[in-house]
């Protein structure tokens, strides 16, 4: 059953990065003379499997060695918002993570460009309205997040908002304090990872010291009862991701993703696919996947795709005319 699939939606968690699928992956891999363990796509996925968090996070990094021009920034942003107008989206929010790249050597200039262009061309040519959020790696500090937003104010212009991933235990939000309170006063919108692996207290802290407008991930806050209290009061978004949830084993298995306690509890709850070309699937193939899974009935559908809505940050006018 694809039920689901004539209903717009936003998509506010997906990292651009994790819309690099292993066809675009070697074709970057040729083009620009990088090697990989090897240059059949099926091949490629197969060594997608997961153990945690980490093991993801590991050969991500890696295969974002083939981005190292504007085109090739170019040819991965327009690839996602390509696939995702078909799966019904009608607004992303789309994390980027500059440190990796200038990791690689490659200025901030180049990404902007690049996934800028391919954003102002989606815009126009399919419709689809779409920003960008600038994500601080954790595993790098607060320092190094500090100076990476120095080094982005002359593109201020061209990200809506700062966010924050990578791995997450040992990393908490109280180390980012600074450089949130700074994009908070430079008027970014902010959010954070928090609760993927962590524990609430990671989601607390996120909320309380960081002052973050959405929570991504978010699904060990069912474990704390005055969490779910004020989430619920506040109507604090939570992006969820179920099949990044599953691939990454933060669950054990669909069955038992607290989604449905979630959705029980009165949470602001929206789906979205997180990294899509390591998960098995865009934003459609999550909401099919829950629908199936849970048996979630045409109005519990029609309330995630609504939530999408209200938990982005287009101006409530427009939120109104897409709800
Ligand atoms: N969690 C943390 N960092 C990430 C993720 C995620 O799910 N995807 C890409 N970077
Ligand atoms: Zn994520």
């Amino acid at each position: 059953m694809n039920t689901h699939a004539s209903w717009p939606v936003a998509e506010l968690h997906v990292h651009i990065e994790g819309t690099l699928e292993t066809e675009l992956l070697v074709t970057l891999a040729r083009r620009n003379g990088v090697e990989l363990p090897s240059y059949d796509p099926d091949a490629l996925r197969e060594l997608y499997r997961f153990t945690d968090l980490q093991s993801f996070l590991d050969i991500y990094y890696a295969n974002l060695a083939v981005l190292r021009t504007e085109a090739d920034f170019y040819d991965l942003g327009i690839a996602y918002l390509t696939r995702a107008t078909a799966a019904g989206v009608r607004r992303a929010e789309i994390f980027f993570d500059p440190q990796t790249h200038l990791a690689n050597g490659i200025p901030l200039d180049v990404v902007f460009a690049g996934l800028t262009r391919a954003l102002t061309e989606a815009r126009a040519t399919l419709g689809i309205s779409a920003d960008l959020i600038l994500c601080f790696l954790r595993h790098l500090g607060g320092a190094a997040a500090l100076e990476t937003l120095d080094a982005a104010i002359p593109y201020l212009d061209q990200f809506i908002g700062v966010g924050l991933d990578s791995a997450e235990v040992g990393f908490p939000p109280s180390l980012f304090t600074e450089v949130f309170a700074k994009a908070g006063a430079l008027g970014l919108h902010r959010v954070a990872h928090a609760g993927e692996e962590g524990g609430p207290d990671y989601v607390h802290e996120a909320l309380d010291l960081l002052g973050v407008e959405r929570v991504d991930h978010g699904i060990r806050a069912i474990e704390d009862p005055h969490l779910i209290e004020h989430l619920r009061e506040r109507q604090i978004p939570l992006t969820v991701c179920p099949l990044s949830n599953v691939c990454l084993r933060a669950v054990p298995e669909l069955g038992v993703h607290p989604l449905p306690a979630m959705l029980a509890e009165g949470l602001l709850v929206t789906i979205s696919s997180d990294d899509p070309a390591y998960f098995g699937g865009y934003v459609d193939d999550n909401l099919n996947a829950v629908q199936n899974e849970f048996a979630l009935s045409p109005l519990q559908m029609a309330t995630l795709a609504r939530n999408s809505f209200r938990a982005s940050f287009l101006p409530e006018a427009e939120k109104l005319r897409q709800i």
